[in-house]
């Protein structure tokens, strides 16, 4: 339950000393060191705000709670499910206050922390353009862990972000009044570990900023921009290639695709050296075309506009590497963006035409509007060149035909290596952002073979998401684990969803970030 405080008396639902404030989007945490005073308050009405699901179903909420919300409550069929939540007004002290419920399911099911953070995204959902301010989260008897008190709490965060720079006549009514999440009642360590959440959230955002962003806005220089910017006293080292050191190393395939745009292409290279020193770094790739118009190719005009989020690989890479820097990862990493844009252009180039990739390989480019892989294939090139990787992940919105096979349910995993498959599946499964394998093999990779050039760069329709990871594969040198994953259906969400709105998901970061705590952290 939360305790919104709706009289100006009650906003007094913490300390006055000992609070601590973690700045946030639009938004701040404030914990409050729960003292006496803190806990009579909230004690009444607040108490296992969690409340556990076997209790409500059992027909009753915690027996402590206020008489009178336990009746709305029952009367709304609030059973304490995962994501539900309850509003309510109670009488306190003589004053009216306006409280929540928020269920989180039961205590030891399999999938608790994404449990608590979906209690905490309906919470901020609810009151985030409510008119109030203030949200008061109060743990007071819910026996949450710290590591419990910040799923709820990067739930709330993550549900609570909206990009509205570009809306001037959005009504007063309409624009989100939530400024500062209280916390009561957490337990030690609390603060600690939202530390650690609240630099996950902040990659997540901003990867969703970059996504959202048109593309007349982020094209290849500005996104480079965005990303020094951001990423200014982190500690990550940023390097950019333009079109003339691309063209000295040979990347005839990344600036094929880039010649019928204005737009110089780049190739962003970020480093993070949190690990031992020398130790081999993790590369992550990012397909970063921010226009994708199918090039001569050309799209149908119908839907065009989603291509502003093609570059959903790139910005995930960039969110991620935020994210890793700013709660200082203990691990190595590199995270290589290749930037282009997609552009028909009497200077674009044409179906049929060879290139040449920086691997030396030749490709024949059948269909222009294959252009992610005609990126990521020079950029991985580089990539192995330049850091010898212990392993590289790929990321990019690649294929239309992975949104038929899987849906926006699950990202799609290609991998040449069934232990980094494995880890990348249970990455994805602990942290929301879900994958799912699909097969590979040599009969697929045939399908890719050119009759004038080493490879095409497309295959038959049927396929066509393993064939553009075949494509790649080429590219991966013979004893590097590579994994890619095509998210082209994770990106965007027509929906709001567990703990974002409609529009960008921000997809991506959360698997990377958790792949690299399970498996290159300590
Ligand atoms: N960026 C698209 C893939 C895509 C489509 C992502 C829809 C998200 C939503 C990619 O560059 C592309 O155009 N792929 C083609 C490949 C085809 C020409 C072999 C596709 O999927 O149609
Ligand atoms: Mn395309
Ligand atoms: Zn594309």
């Amino acid at each position: 339950m939360a305790c919104l405080s709706h009289r100006p008396r009650l906003t007094a639902i913490h300390a006055n000393q000992g609070r601590s404030a973690i700045r946030f989007g639009l938004s701040q945490v404030q914990f409050s060191r729960s003292n006496h005073a803190d806990r009579i308050r909230c004690r009444p009405a607040c108490r296992r705000y969690f409340a556990r699901r076997s209790h409500c179903r059992s027909g009753s909420l915690p027996a402590d709670l206020d008489p009178v919300l336990v009746e709305s409550a029952r009367a709304a069929r609030f059973t304490g499910k995962a994501g539900q939540s309850h509003e309510g007004f109670l009488s306190r002290d003589g004053a009216i206050v306006r409280v929540a419920l928020a269920g989180a399911g039961e205590p030891g099911a399999k999938d608790r922390p994404s449990a608590l953070e979906r209690a905490g995204a309906a919470l901020t959902a609810k009151f985030l353009t409510s008119g109030e301010t203030t949200l008061t989260l109060d743990f007071i008897g819910t026996k949450l862990s710290a590591a419990d008190v910040a799923s709820v709490l990067l739930g709330a965060r993550l549900r609570a972000w909206r990009y509205d720079i570009y809306r001037t006549k959005l009504a007063d009514d309409h624009k989100p009044s939530l400024k500062t999440l209280r916390v009561a009642g957490a337990p030690d360590g609390s603060e600690a570990a939202w530390a650690v959440e609240a630099a996950l959230a902040e990659g997540v955002e901003f990867t969703r900023e970059l996504v959202t962003e048109p593309a007349n806005v982020l094209y290849p220089a500005t996104f480079v921009a965005r990303a020094k910017e951001r990423l200014a006293g982190t500690g990550v080292n940023v390097r950019v290639l333009g079109r003339d050191e691309m063209a000295a190393l040979g990347m005839g395939a990344l600036l094929g695709v880039a010649q019928g745009s204005v737009r110089e292409p780049q190739l962003l290279v970020m480093e993070w050296n949190g690990g031992p020193a020398g130790g081999k770094p993790m590369a992550f790739v990012g397909k970063g075309v921010t226009f994708d118009t199918g090039g001569i190719s050309l799209k149908p005009p119908a839907g065009m506009e989603d291509m502003k989020w093609d570059m959903g690989g790139a910005g995930a890479v960039a969110g991620a590497m935020l994210a890793l820097a700013k709660r200082k990862a203990k691990a190595n990493i590199v995270g290589i963006c290749g930037l282009v844009e997609n552009m028909p252009d009497g200077n674009a180039q044409r179906p049929g035409d060879v290139v040449t990739t920086m691997s030396g390989q030749t490709v024949e480019v059948i269909n222009t509007d294959a252009e992610g892989r005609l990126v990521l294939c020079d950029a991985i090139t580089w990539t192995q060149k330049e850091f010898s990787p212990s392993a590289v992940i790929d990321l990019a919105t690649l294929t239309g035909a992975m949104i038929i096979a899987l849906g926006h349910e699950f990202g799609g995993l290609f991998a040449n290596d069934d232990d980094l498959a494995a880890k990348l599946l249970a990455a994805g499964e602990a942290s929301g952002d879900k994958l799912w394998r699909q097969p590979m093999g040599p009969a697929y990779d045939k399908l890719i073979d050119s009759p004038i050039a080493d490879m095409k760069n497309v295959g038959p329709r049927e396929g066509g998401s393993i064939t553009a990871a075949q494509f790649i594969q080429r590219y991966v040198e013979k004893g590097t684990p590579w994994a890619h994953l095509d998210i082209a259906g994770m990106v965007w969400a027509s929906k709001p969803g567990q703990t974002w709105d409609k529009g960008a998901t921000g997809y991506g970061v959360r698997v990377l970030d958790r792949f690299v705590r399970d498996h290159l952290e300590g």
